[in-house]
Protein backbone atom coordinates (compact mmCIF):
# COMPACT_ATOMS: atom_id res chain seq x y z
CA UNK A 1 0.00 0.00 0.00
CA UNK A 2 1.56 3.38 -0.84
CA UNK A 3 1.99 5.99 1.44
CA UNK A 4 -0.72 8.24 -0.07
CA UNK A 5 -3.47 5.58 0.45
CA UNK A 6 -1.82 5.00 4.30
CA UNK A 7 -2.70 8.71 4.90
CA UNK A 8 -6.16 8.61 3.07
CA UNK A 9 -7.25 5.47 4.96
CA UNK A 10 -6.09 7.00 8.13
CA UNK A 11 -7.74 10.18 7.39
CA UNK A 12 -11.17 8.88 6.58
CA UNK A 13 -10.47 6.21 9.96
CA UNK A 14 -10.41 9.53 11.37
CA UNK A 15 -13.81 11.26 10.55
CA UNK A 16 -15.73 8.42 10.61
CA UNK A 17 -14.77 6.91 13.80
CA UNK A 18 -16.84 10.34 15.05
CA UNK A 19 -19.79 9.66 12.45
CA UNK A 20 -22.87 7.76 14.01
CA UNK A 21 -25.17 6.38 11.31
CA UNK A 22 -28.32 6.23 14.21
CA UNK A 23 -27.56 10.18 15.65
CA UNK A 24 -29.48 13.26 14.33
CA UNK A 25 -32.94 13.81 13.87
CA UNK A 26 -33.00 13.35 10.26
CA UNK A 27 -30.96 10.05 9.99
CA UNK A 28 -32.82 7.40 8.22
CA UNK A 29 -34.13 4.16 9.00
CA UNK A 30 -34.18 2.37 5.55
CA UNK A 31 -31.87 4.42 3.01
CA UNK A 32 -28.29 3.77 2.59
CA UNK A 33 -27.05 7.06 3.48
CA UNK A 34 -22.91 8.04 3.97
CA UNK A 35 -21.48 7.24 7.41
CA UNK A 36 -20.38 11.34 7.12
CA UNK A 37 -19.84 13.43 4.39
CA UNK A 38 -21.36 13.08 1.12
CA UNK A 39 -23.00 10.56 -1.07
CA UNK A 40 -23.97 10.51 -4.77
CA UNK A 41 -24.43 7.88 -7.45
CA UNK A 42 -24.82 3.98 -6.04
CA UNK A 43 -22.12 2.41 -7.68
CA UNK A 44 -20.70 -1.45 -8.98
CA UNK A 45 -23.97 -2.98 -7.88
CA UNK A 46 -24.08 -6.61 -7.78
CA UNK A 47 -24.87 -9.65 -5.80
CA UNK A 48 -21.48 -11.64 -5.29
CA UNK A 49 -20.88 -14.91 -3.05
CA UNK A 50 -23.98 -14.59 -1.29
CA UNK A 51 -24.21 -11.02 -0.63
CA UNK A 52 -25.46 -7.81 -1.83
CA UNK A 53 -22.70 -5.18 -2.93
CA UNK A 54 -23.64 -1.62 -3.14
CA UNK A 55 -20.71 0.78 -3.71
CA UNK A 56 -21.50 4.22 -3.82
CA UNK A 57 -19.69 7.60 -4.47
CA UNK A 58 -18.38 9.10 -1.36
CA UNK A 59 -16.53 12.28 -0.47
CA UNK A 60 -16.42 11.91 3.87
CA UNK A 61 -14.15 14.79 4.14
CA UNK A 62 -16.97 17.36 2.64
CA UNK A 63 -20.22 17.44 3.15
CA UNK A 64 -20.81 19.58 0.01
CA UNK A 65 -18.95 17.40 -2.42
CA UNK A 66 -15.47 16.91 -3.13
CA UNK A 67 -13.01 14.33 -3.54
CA UNK A 68 -14.55 11.04 -4.63
CA UNK A 69 -14.12 7.44 -3.02
CA UNK A 70 -15.95 4.71 -3.59
CA UNK A 71 -17.57 3.42 -0.10
CA UNK A 72 -19.43 0.40 0.46
CA UNK A 73 -22.40 -1.18 1.82
CA UNK A 74 -22.76 -5.12 2.12
CA UNK A 75 -26.06 -7.53 2.16
CA UNK A 76 -27.26 -10.50 2.56
CA UNK A 77 -30.71 -9.92 2.39
CA UNK A 78 -31.48 -6.01 1.35
CA UNK A 79 -32.47 -4.88 5.40
CA UNK A 80 -29.60 -5.97 7.24
CA UNK A 81 -26.25 -3.41 6.17
CA UNK A 82 -23.03 -3.75 7.01
CA UNK A 83 -20.89 -0.90 5.89
CA UNK A 84 -17.19 -2.21 4.96
CA UNK A 85 -15.48 0.84 4.64
CA UNK A 86 -13.97 2.58 1.69
CA UNK A 87 -13.63 0.35 -1.47
CA UNK A 88 -11.25 2.62 -3.73
CA UNK A 89 -9.35 5.83 -3.05
CA UNK A 90 -8.18 8.47 -5.16
CA UNK A 91 -4.61 7.38 -5.19
CA UNK A 92 -3.22 6.54 -8.22
CA UNK A 93 -1.89 8.74 -11.13
CA UNK A 94 -5.25 8.00 -13.16
CA UNK A 95 -7.44 8.44 -10.36
CA UNK A 96 -6.24 11.33 -8.11
CA UNK A 97 -8.96 14.21 -8.79
CA UNK A 98 -12.08 11.99 -7.87
CA UNK A 99 -12.88 7.85 -8.01
CA UNK A 100 -15.66 8.51 -10.15
CA UNK A 101 -18.47 6.11 -11.26
CA UNK A 102 -18.25 2.80 -12.42
CA UNK A 103 -20.31 -0.50 -12.03
CA UNK A 104 -19.00 -4.66 -11.34
CA UNK A 105 -19.60 -7.45 -13.22
CA UNK A 106 -19.37 -11.01 -11.64
CA UNK A 107 -17.34 -13.47 -13.58
CA UNK A 108 -15.90 -16.96 -13.09
CA UNK A 109 -16.31 -16.36 -9.67
CA UNK A 110 -14.50 -13.21 -9.42
CA UNK A 111 -15.72 -9.03 -8.97
CA UNK A 112 -14.80 -6.78 -11.45
CA UNK A 113 -15.42 -2.85 -10.86
CA UNK A 114 -14.83 -0.74 -13.87
CA UNK A 115 -15.13 2.73 -12.86
CA UNK A 116 -13.97 6.53 -14.08
CA UNK A 117 -10.46 7.99 -12.60
CA UNK A 118 -10.80 11.60 -12.83
CA UNK A 119 -7.34 13.56 -13.32
CA UNK A 120 -8.25 17.65 -13.85
CA UNK A 121 -4.75 19.33 -14.72
CA UNK A 122 -3.56 22.36 -13.27
CA UNK A 123 -4.16 25.50 -15.55
CA UNK A 124 -6.22 28.38 -17.81
CA UNK A 125 -8.57 25.05 -18.57
CA UNK A 126 -12.16 25.05 -19.45
CA UNK A 127 -12.37 21.09 -17.96
CA UNK A 128 -15.01 20.64 -20.58
CA UNK A 129 -12.48 20.46 -24.44
CA UNK A 130 -9.61 20.53 -22.48
CA UNK A 131 -7.74 19.87 -18.71
CA UNK A 132 -9.40 16.73 -17.80
CA UNK A 133 -8.34 12.99 -18.57
CA UNK A 134 -11.19 10.33 -17.78
CA UNK A 135 -9.13 7.29 -18.17
CA UNK A 136 -11.60 3.97 -17.59
CA UNK A 137 -9.76 1.64 -15.08
CA UNK A 138 -10.46 -1.84 -13.96
CA UNK A 139 -10.14 -3.99 -10.34
CA UNK A 140 -10.57 -7.42 -9.52
CA UNK A 141 -11.43 -8.84 -6.00
CA UNK A 142 -11.78 -12.54 -4.82
CA UNK A 143 -13.66 -12.28 -2.01
CA UNK A 144 -15.46 -8.49 -2.36
CA UNK A 145 -13.26 -6.62 0.16
CA UNK A 146 -9.54 -6.26 -1.08
CA UNK A 147 -9.19 -5.13 -4.31
CA UNK A 148 -6.04 -5.92 -7.13
CA UNK A 149 -3.86 -3.25 -8.61
CA UNK A 150 -5.82 -0.37 -10.59
CA UNK A 151 -5.33 -1.35 -14.81
CA UNK A 152 -6.13 1.43 -17.45
CA UNK A 153 -8.52 -0.31 -19.46
CA UNK A 154 -9.21 2.40 -21.91
CA UNK A 155 -7.09 5.73 -21.16
CA UNK A 156 -8.43 8.81 -22.21
CA UNK A 157 -6.11 8.98 -24.76
CA UNK A 158 -8.02 6.57 -26.99
CA UNK A 159 -11.61 7.98 -26.90
CA UNK A 160 -12.92 9.05 -30.21
CA UNK A 161 -11.92 12.44 -31.49
CA UNK A 162 -15.61 14.52 -31.87
CA UNK A 163 -15.72 13.93 -28.28
CA UNK A 164 -15.05 16.28 -25.39
CA UNK A 165 -13.30 15.17 -22.33
CA UNK A 166 -16.54 14.47 -20.95
CA UNK A 167 -16.65 10.89 -21.09
CA UNK A 168 -17.70 8.59 -18.12
CA UNK A 169 -19.24 6.48 -15.68
CA UNK A 170 -18.85 2.37 -17.45
CA UNK A 171 -21.63 0.04 -17.32
CA UNK A 172 -19.71 -3.32 -18.27
CA UNK A 173 -22.05 -6.42 -18.58
CA UNK A 174 -21.16 -10.13 -20.26
CA UNK A 175 -23.57 -11.32 -23.58
CA UNK A 176 -22.42 -14.66 -25.73
CA UNK A 177 -19.25 -15.06 -23.70
CA UNK A 178 -17.94 -11.48 -25.31
CA UNK A 179 -17.69 -8.55 -22.34
CA UNK A 180 -19.75 -5.04 -23.34
CA UNK A 181 -19.70 -1.57 -21.90
CA UNK A 182 -21.37 1.44 -22.75
CA UNK A 183 -19.39 4.61 -21.44
CA UNK A 184 -21.71 8.39 -21.12
CA UNK A 185 -20.19 11.38 -23.62
CA UNK A 186 -20.65 14.95 -24.27
CA UNK A 187 -19.96 15.16 -27.98
CA UNK A 188 -18.23 18.65 -29.04
CA UNK A 189 -21.14 20.97 -29.87
CA UNK A 190 -22.98 19.56 -26.87
CA UNK A 191 -24.77 16.73 -27.62
CA UNK A 192 -24.98 13.97 -25.39
CA UNK A 193 -24.28 10.51 -26.78
CA UNK A 194 -22.97 7.06 -25.56
CA UNK A 195 -20.11 4.98 -26.60
CA UNK A 196 -20.11 1.00 -26.57
CA UNK A 197 -16.73 -1.27 -26.60
CA UNK A 198 -16.54 -4.89 -26.49
CA UNK A 199 -13.73 -6.68 -25.68
CA UNK A 200 -12.79 -10.63 -25.23
CA UNK A 201 -10.68 -10.76 -22.51
CA UNK A 202 -11.65 -7.02 -20.24
CA UNK A 203 -8.15 -6.13 -21.00
CA UNK A 204 -8.05 -5.12 -24.97
CA UNK A 205 -11.36 -2.91 -25.12
CA UNK A 206 -12.42 -1.68 -28.71
CA UNK A 207 -15.08 1.21 -29.36
CA UNK A 208 -17.74 -0.73 -32.39
CA UNK A 209 -20.47 2.15 -32.10
CA UNK A 210 -21.42 5.10 -30.61
CA UNK A 211 -25.30 6.28 -30.30
CA UNK A 212 -27.30 9.80 -29.61
CA UNK A 213 -30.35 11.59 -31.04
CA UNK A 214 -30.20 13.58 -34.33
CA UNK A 215 -31.13 16.77 -32.63
CA UNK A 216 -29.47 17.22 -29.10
CA UNK A 217 -31.22 15.44 -25.78
CA UNK A 218 -29.53 17.53 -23.45
CA UNK A 219 -24.93 18.26 -23.75
CA UNK A 220 -24.23 15.38 -21.70
CA UNK A 221 -25.71 11.62 -21.01
CA UNK A 222 -23.85 10.98 -17.69
CA UNK A 223 -23.91 7.22 -15.67
CA UNK A 224 -25.79 4.98 -18.81
CA UNK A 225 -27.13 1.73 -18.10
CA UNK A 226 -27.83 -0.94 -20.94
CA UNK A 227 -29.93 -4.46 -19.91
CA UNK A 228 -32.98 -6.19 -21.50
CA UNK A 229 -36.51 -6.64 -19.35
CA UNK A 230 -38.83 -9.07 -20.66
CA UNK A 231 -37.17 -9.35 -23.69
CA UNK A 232 -36.76 -5.43 -24.49
CA UNK A 233 -33.76 -3.83 -24.55
CA UNK A 234 -33.41 -0.74 -22.84
CA UNK A 235 -30.81 2.02 -22.25
CA UNK A 236 -30.95 4.22 -19.45
CA UNK A 237 -29.21 7.62 -19.59
CA UNK A 238 -29.03 10.48 -17.21
CA UNK A 239 -29.21 13.61 -19.31
CA UNK A 240 -27.99 17.23 -18.58
CA UNK A 241 -28.99 20.22 -20.14
CA UNK A 242 -32.96 19.73 -21.25
CA UNK A 243 -34.84 22.43 -21.07
CA UNK A 244 -37.42 22.71 -17.96
CA UNK A 245 -41.14 22.04 -18.84
CA UNK A 246 -44.30 22.00 -16.36
CA UNK A 247 -45.02 17.96 -16.25
CA UNK A 248 -41.61 16.86 -17.68
CA UNK A 249 -38.09 17.39 -16.98
CA UNK A 250 -38.78 19.65 -13.84
CA UNK A 251 -35.50 19.10 -11.98
CA UNK A 252 -31.79 20.57 -12.87
CA UNK A 253 -31.55 17.37 -14.63
CA UNK A 254 -32.33 14.07 -15.34
CA UNK A 255 -32.51 10.51 -15.85
CA UNK A 256 -34.90 7.79 -17.56
CA UNK A 257 -34.69 5.31 -20.23
CA UNK A 258 -35.05 4.80 -23.99
CA UNK A 259 -36.77 1.48 -25.40
CA UNK A 260 -34.59 0.82 -28.05
CA UNK A 261 -35.62 -0.22 -31.15
CA UNK A 262 -34.95 -3.32 -33.33
CA UNK A 263 -32.09 -1.75 -35.36
CA UNK A 264 -30.40 -0.38 -32.22
CA UNK A 265 -31.20 3.35 -32.41
CA UNK A 266 -33.56 5.52 -29.93
CA UNK A 267 -36.18 8.20 -29.95
CA UNK A 268 -36.70 11.27 -28.36
CA UNK A 269 -40.77 10.35 -28.00
CA UNK A 270 -39.69 7.10 -26.57
CA UNK A 271 -37.66 8.90 -23.72
CA UNK A 272 -39.37 8.02 -19.86
CA UNK A 273 -37.95 9.35 -16.87
CA UNK A 274 -37.52 7.38 -13.69
CA UNK A 275 -38.99 8.87 -11.65
CA UNK A 276 -40.93 12.53 -10.92
CA UNK A 277 -40.01 13.69 -7.32
CA UNK A 278 -37.47 16.01 -6.68
CA UNK A 279 -34.31 13.60 -5.39
CA UNK A 280 -33.52 11.17 -8.19
CA UNK A 281 -30.45 10.76 -10.46
CA UNK A 282 -28.04 8.65 -12.00
CA UNK A 283 -29.57 5.31 -11.44
CA UNK A 284 -28.03 1.77 -11.69
CA UNK A 285 -29.36 -1.58 -12.24
CA UNK A 286 -27.94 -5.15 -11.54
CA UNK A 287 -29.31 -8.74 -11.54
CA UNK A 288 -29.56 -10.64 -8.67
CA UNK A 289 -29.37 -14.15 -7.24
CA UNK A 290 -32.81 -14.60 -8.00
CA UNK A 291 -32.89 -13.76 -11.58
CA UNK A 292 -34.42 -10.15 -10.65
CA UNK A 293 -33.54 -6.58 -11.96
CA UNK A 294 -33.22 -4.37 -9.23
CA UNK A 295 -32.51 -0.60 -9.64
CA UNK A 296 -31.10 1.65 -7.13
CA UNK A 297 -31.05 5.72 -7.67
CA UNK A 298 -29.48 8.35 -6.07
CA UNK A 299 -32.07 9.93 -4.06
CA UNK A 300 -30.64 13.72 -4.92
CA UNK A 301 -29.64 15.88 -7.83
CA UNK A 302 -26.12 17.58 -8.12
CA UNK A 303 -26.03 21.54 -9.04
CA UNK A 304 -29.54 22.39 -6.73
CA UNK A 305 -28.31 24.28 -3.99
CA UNK A 306 -29.94 27.07 -5.49
CA UNK A 307 -33.15 25.75 -4.86
CA UNK A 308 -32.96 23.83 -2.05
CA UNK A 309 -30.85 23.55 1.67
CA UNK A 310 -30.63 20.39 2.75
CA UNK A 311 -31.29 20.68 6.16
CA UNK A 312 -28.69 17.10 7.11
CA UNK A 313 -26.00 19.63 6.26
CA UNK A 314 -26.40 20.25 10.04
CA UNK A 315 -25.89 17.11 10.98
CA UNK A 316 -22.86 16.41 8.87
CA UNK A 317 -23.63 14.46 5.85
CA UNK A 318 -25.78 14.21 2.90
CA UNK A 319 -28.29 12.41 0.86
CA UNK A 320 -29.34 8.42 0.28
CA UNK A 321 -29.71 6.05 -1.87
CA UNK A 322 -33.61 4.76 -2.91
CA UNK A 323 -34.34 1.64 -1.83
CA UNK A 324 -33.72 -1.16 -3.80
CA UNK A 325 -36.58 -1.58 -6.73
CA UNK A 326 -37.99 -4.50 -8.77
CA UNK A 327 -38.16 -3.82 -12.63
CA UNK A 328 -40.67 -4.81 -14.44
CA UNK A 329 -41.86 -4.29 -18.15
CA UNK A 330 -45.27 -3.69 -18.62
CA UNK A 331 -47.25 -2.13 -21.92
CA UNK A 332 -44.54 -0.21 -22.86
CA UNK A 333 -43.17 1.18 -19.44
CA UNK A 334 -41.19 -0.31 -16.81
CA UNK A 335 -42.92 -0.77 -13.53
CA UNK A 336 -40.61 0.46 -10.15
CA UNK A 337 -41.65 -1.49 -7.06
CA UNK A 338 -39.67 -1.90 -3.21
CA UNK A 339 -38.19 -5.32 -2.77
CA UNK A 340 -40.42 -7.31 -0.97
CA UNK A 341 -37.99 -7.63 1.46
CA UNK A 342 -38.73 -4.52 2.68
CA UNK A 343 -42.01 -5.88 4.09
CA UNK A 344 -39.76 -7.21 7.05
CA UNK A 345 -39.27 -4.05 8.38
CA UNK A 346 -43.21 -3.80 9.05
CA UNK A 347 -44.56 -3.81 12.11
CA UNK A 348 -48.13 -2.71 14.09
CA UNK A 349 -50.13 -3.29 11.31
CA UNK A 350 -53.61 -1.05 11.60
CA UNK A 351 -56.26 -2.06 8.50
CA UNK A 352 -58.12 1.25 6.60
CA UNK A 353 -61.44 2.30 5.94
CA UNK A 354 -62.86 4.84 3.88
CA UNK A 355 -66.66 4.67 5.16
CA UNK A 356 -67.05 8.30 4.81
CA UNK A 357 -64.53 9.02 2.32
CA UNK A 358 -62.16 10.32 4.49
CA UNK A 359 -59.46 8.65 7.27
CA UNK A 360 -57.23 10.33 9.30
CA UNK A 361 -54.91 8.97 12.15
CA UNK A 362 -51.62 10.22 13.76
CA UNK A 363 -47.69 9.15 12.74
CA UNK A 364 -44.74 10.16 13.99
CA UNK A 365 -42.08 11.51 12.40
CA UNK A 366 -38.78 9.39 13.92
CA UNK A 367 -39.69 6.22 12.42
CA UNK A 368 -40.82 4.95 8.91
CA UNK A 369 -44.17 3.95 7.79
CA UNK A 370 -45.62 2.08 4.80
CA UNK A 371 -48.87 2.95 3.41
CA UNK A 372 -50.85 1.00 0.61
CA UNK A 373 -54.21 1.70 -1.09
CA UNK A 374 -55.80 -0.64 -3.25
CA UNK A 375 -58.59 -0.70 -5.50
CA UNK A 376 -58.62 3.24 -5.36
CA UNK A 377 -62.00 4.29 -6.59
CA UNK A 378 -62.47 8.18 -7.08
CA UNK A 379 -64.98 10.39 -6.39
CA UNK A 380 -65.08 13.54 -8.30
CA UNK A 381 -61.67 12.72 -9.99
CA UNK A 382 -59.80 13.53 -6.98
CA UNK A 383 -57.46 11.82 -4.57
CA UNK A 384 -55.89 13.51 -2.07
CA UNK A 385 -52.99 12.48 0.70
CA UNK A 386 -51.95 15.30 3.89
CA UNK A 387 -48.82 14.54 5.18
CA UNK A 388 -49.46 16.59 8.00
CA UNK A 389 -49.36 20.90 6.90
CA UNK A 390 -46.28 20.16 4.83
CA UNK A 391 -46.71 17.43 2.08
CA UNK A 392 -49.69 16.96 0.15
CA UNK A 393 -50.12 13.80 -2.49
CA UNK A 394 -52.93 15.13 -4.81
CA UNK A 395 -54.22 13.34 -8.07
CA UNK A 396 -56.49 15.95 -9.61
CA UNK A 397 -57.56 15.38 -13.64
CA UNK A 398 -55.09 13.25 -14.69
CA UNK A 399 -52.33 14.83 -12.87
CA UNK A 400 -50.56 13.72 -9.92
CA UNK A 401 -48.49 16.05 -8.04
CA UNK A 402 -46.56 16.40 -4.67
CA UNK A 403 -46.65 19.93 -3.09
CA UNK A 404 -45.02 21.67 0.04
CA UNK A 405 -45.94 23.60 2.78
CA UNK A 406 -43.14 25.27 4.82
CA UNK A 407 -40.30 24.21 6.03
CA UNK A 408 -40.44 21.02 5.15
CA UNK A 409 -39.98 20.96 1.51
CA UNK A 410 -36.52 23.02 2.35
CA UNK A 411 -37.57 25.34 -0.50
CA UNK A 412 -38.82 23.06 -2.56
CA UNK A 413 -42.63 23.38 -3.70
CA UNK A 414 -43.95 21.19 -6.58
CA UNK A 415 -43.81 18.25 -9.21
CA UNK A 416 -46.23 16.92 -11.02
CA UNK A 417 -46.47 14.02 -13.58
CA UNK A 418 -49.19 13.27 -16.01
CA UNK A 419 -50.81 10.12 -14.99
CA UNK A 420 -53.77 8.34 -16.76
CA UNK A 421 -55.66 7.13 -13.56
CA UNK A 422 -55.04 6.15 -10.12
CA UNK A 423 -55.63 2.27 -8.72
CA UNK A 424 -52.87 2.13 -6.44
CA UNK A 425 -50.62 4.38 -4.12
CA UNK A 426 -47.87 3.38 -1.87
CA UNK A 427 -46.16 5.87 0.62
CA UNK A 428 -43.16 4.35 2.06
CA UNK A 429 -42.02 7.28 4.15
CA UNK A 430 -38.63 7.76 5.98
CA UNK A 431 -37.80 10.07 8.85
CA UNK A 432 -36.52 12.24 6.56
CA UNK A 433 -36.84 10.78 2.52
CA UNK A 434 -40.27 9.63 0.94
CA UNK A 435 -40.83 7.16 -2.49
CA UNK A 436 -44.58 7.26 -3.40
CA UNK A 437 -45.42 4.49 -6.12
CA UNK A 438 -48.26 5.21 -8.33
CA UNK A 439 -50.09 2.22 -9.73
CA UNK A 440 -47.82 -0.67 -8.53
CA UNK A 441 -44.60 1.26 -9.73
CA UNK A 442 -45.77 2.86 -12.69
CA UNK A 443 -45.08 6.68 -11.61
CA UNK A 444 -43.09 7.03 -8.92
CA UNK A 445 -42.03 10.14 -6.87
CA UNK A 446 -38.76 10.62 -4.68
CA UNK A 447 -38.17 13.13 -2.80
CA UNK A 448 -36.62 14.10 0.71
CA UNK A 449 -38.28 16.11 2.91
CA UNK A 450 -37.76 17.33 6.81
CA UNK A 451 -40.84 17.53 9.40
CA UNK A 452 -40.81 19.59 12.08
CA UNK A 453 -43.33 18.07 14.07
CA UNK A 454 -42.92 14.93 16.14
CA UNK A 455 -46.45 13.40 14.96
CA UNK A 456 -48.16 14.54 11.93
CA UNK A 457 -51.90 13.95 10.58
CA UNK A 458 -52.02 11.52 8.21
CA UNK A 459 -55.57 12.88 6.25
CA UNK A 460 -57.19 10.30 2.93
CA UNK A 461 -59.26 12.01 1.07
CA UNK A 462 -61.72 11.89 -1.94
CA UNK A 463 -62.87 8.00 -2.66
CA UNK A 464 -62.79 4.36 -1.55
CA UNK A 465 -60.37 2.47 -1.39
CA UNK A 466 -58.53 -0.81 0.52
CA UNK A 467 -56.08 0.05 2.67
CA UNK A 468 -53.10 -0.79 5.13
CA UNK A 469 -50.90 1.43 7.04
CA UNK A 470 -47.33 -0.28 9.29
CA UNK A 471 -44.92 1.68 11.71
CA UNK A 472 -41.53 0.36 10.24
CA UNK A 473 -38.30 -0.97 11.91
CA UNK A 474 -35.30 0.30 11.26
CA UNK A 475 -33.04 -1.61 9.10
CA UNK A 476 -29.87 -2.80 10.91
CA UNK A 477 -26.50 -0.64 10.27
CA UNK A 478 -23.57 -2.23 11.26
CA UNK A 479 -19.74 -0.85 10.75
C1 LIG B 1 -23.28 11.83 -11.74
C2 LIG B 1 -21.78 12.07 -11.80
C3 LIG B 1 -21.11 11.06 -12.70
C4 LIG B 1 -19.69 11.06 -12.16
C5 LIG B 1 -19.94 11.19 -10.68
C6 LIG B 1 -18.90 11.94 -9.93
O1 LIG B 1 -23.88 12.31 -10.58
O2 LIG B 1 -21.51 13.39 -12.21
O3 LIG B 1 -21.17 11.37 -14.07
O4 LIG B 1 -18.99 9.90 -12.47
O5 LIG B 1 -21.19 11.85 -10.53
O6 LIG B 1 -19.17 11.92 -8.56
Amino acid sequence: MSTLTKVLERNVAEVEKRADLTEGRYRLGHHLMPPVGWLNDPNGLCWFKGKYHVFFQYAPFEVKGGLKFWGHYTSENLVNWKYEGVALYPDSPYDCHGVYSGSALVDEDKLHLFYTGNVKIDGDYDYINTGRETSTLHVVSEDGIHFSNKEVAVSFEQYPEEYTCHIRDPKVWKNNGTYRMVLGGRLKGDHGSVLFYESEDMENWKLTGTLTTSEAFGYMWECPDYFELDGQKILSVSPQGLRREEYRFQNIYQSGYFPMKEDGSVDVQDFREWDMGFDFYAPQTFTDGKGRRILIGWMGMPDADEEYTNRTIKEGWQHCLTVPRELKYKDGKILQYPVEEMNVLRRDRTSLKDEKGVMELCMGTDEGFDLVLDEIELKDGRFQVKLGGMMIFQYLEKTAQIEFHGAAGAGRTVRKAKTDSLKSLRILADTSAVEIYLNDGETVFSTRYYPDQEKIRLKISGGKFKGNIWNLNRMLFTK
